[in-house]
């Protein structure tokens, strides 16, 4: 029998895995220069909490999550986004009691929904997201529009635009969803069997569904900025204002609901034109969540944030700067089971110096093991033969100069140092 990974799921290889930590070193980076700390969740979590948080009318909890029962029957979901662990673990450890009024986390990890895998778009794929709760305020909303907009730039990615909506408070969305309603009626029975059942439960999601996106009736839609109470239209103006201070291009895109149900107010994707991608794909998104955390039990506590695919980064970025990858410092060429011994012990002893050091442990001769001493970069190759076990020293041949000397075993590290420079 032949195993394949699952349907939507990658190995991710050392090549790739170099630029994985690339992409991540970076977003770390980011994190720390906004102040923002990582936290870490479960990556499976009850079935409820993902009902509750993200709502059982979106398509992520309808249609696409991985949901199992435990071996006592319980049913558990691997996490299909990371919000909902963030808000349960933040009422579970009462973080709302810290002394900073304000809680800015980041996360990273992999994320399981089964959709159709095609290019950026898998079952098993990785976030980078952000989480700001405790303060109900427009500048928490740039805050983190300008932090997802900073990653973007730090990764050089080009043709981004941020495409901005709100959908206002409770007030407002009633009233909304009332007029959502009353626009849809008339054609209810030509959208798809989804909207049918969505016009009752959530009119919002009409607004973003795939099978009626080109329903006449979708462009004259009511748009949820004439719906919103004063207050709510006072934060979004705010939030437009504040980002016209900080210069920021953005666009008011007023189709854009998101595809999770616990939104309100602030909604924004990043949405990036770059052809690798397909044009116009999604590359991150986020919004306000004030009403999520007191809905999982905890006090009401506003929130927002952001999450990015972080294939999607790394699509985008492929190509954009090929780094080489780190060489090693040393590979430590046995010949013969004698020299094989000595040459663990070489090799222990530079590692304990803090040298990148690997050996041969394949018994070849000595040009295939000069081949793989390039093909990790080694800095020197350190030969070892019968002679030279006998003599206590061994050859080190610096692989840059191609210059080759005689050095004795206690002077290995010594050479090593003034050789890259470390003296
Ligand atoms: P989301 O829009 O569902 O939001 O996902 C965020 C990003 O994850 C998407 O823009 C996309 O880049 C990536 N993504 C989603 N599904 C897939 C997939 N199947 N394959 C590859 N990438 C994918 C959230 O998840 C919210 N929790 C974001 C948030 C945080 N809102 C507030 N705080």
């Amino acid at each position: 029998m032949k195993y394949s990974a699952p349907r939507g799921t990658v190995d991710i290889l050392p090549d790739s895995c170099e630029k994985w930590e690339k992409l991540e070193r970076i977003l770390r980076t980011v994190a720390s220069n906004y102040h923002v700390r990582e936290m870490r969740t479960p990556i499976f979590e009850h079935t409820e909490l993902f009902n509750r948080a993200v709502g059982d009318t979106s398509d992520v909890v309808t249609k696409e999550m991985y949901t199992f029962s435990d071996r006592k029957g319980r049913l558990m979901t691997l996490r299909p986004e990371g919000t909902a662990g963030i808000a349960r673990a933040y009422v579970e450890n009462k973080m709302y009691a810290l002394p900073e009024k304000l809680t800015k986390v980041f996360y990273m990890g992999p994320m399981f929904r089964y959709e159709r895998p095609q290019n950026g778009r898998q079952r098993q794929f990785h976030q980078f997201g952000v989480e700001m709760l405790g303060v109900e305020s427009p500048y928490v909303d740039v805050e983190c529009m300008m932090m997802a907009l900073t990653v973007v730039k730090a990764l050089g990615l080009k043709n981004v635009t941020l495409h901005l909506n709100t959908l206002g408070d409770a007030d407002s969305r009633d009233a909304y969803r009332a007029a959502l309603q009353d626009h849809f009626r008339p054609v209810l029975g030509e959208l798809c069997s989804d909207c049918q059942a969505r016009f009752d439960k959530n009119p919002l999601r009409i607004l973003d569904c795939k099978v009626d996106a080109h329903h006449p009736a979708m462009k004259s839609a009511p748009k949820t900025i004439d719906f919103l109470t004063d207050s709510a239209k006072a934060h979004f103006d705010k939030v437009c204002e504040l980002l016209d201070m900080l210069e920021v291009d953005y666009v008011i895109d007023t189709n854009l609901v998101r595809g999770l149900d616990y939104y309100s107010h602030t909604v924004f994707e990043i949405i990036s034109d770059d052809p690798k991608l397909g044009s116009g794909s999604t590359v991150g998104g986020g919004g306000r969540y004030n009403g999520l955390v007191e809905e999982l039990g905890g006090p009401a506590t506003p929130g927002v944030g952001f999450a990015f695919g972080m294939e999607r980064l790394m699509i985008a970025l492929e190509g954009a700067d090929e780094e080489e990858t780190a060489g090693i410092d040393a590979y430590v060429m046995p010949l013969g089971d004698e020299a094989k011994d000595v040459a663990m012990q070489i090799v222990a002893m530079l590692r304990a110096n803090g040298f990148a050091t690997d050996m041969d442990y394949a018994s070849r001769g000595l040009k295939g093991q000069f081949k793989s001493a390039d093909r990790f970069k080694a800095a020197y190759s350190i030969i070892l033969g019968e002679e030279e076990v006998q003599g206590e020293f061994v050859q080190m041949k610096n692989n840059r100069t191609k210059e080759q000397t005689k050095v004795a075993f206690e002077d290995i590290v010594k050479t090593l140092e003034k050789g890259l420079g470390l003296e």
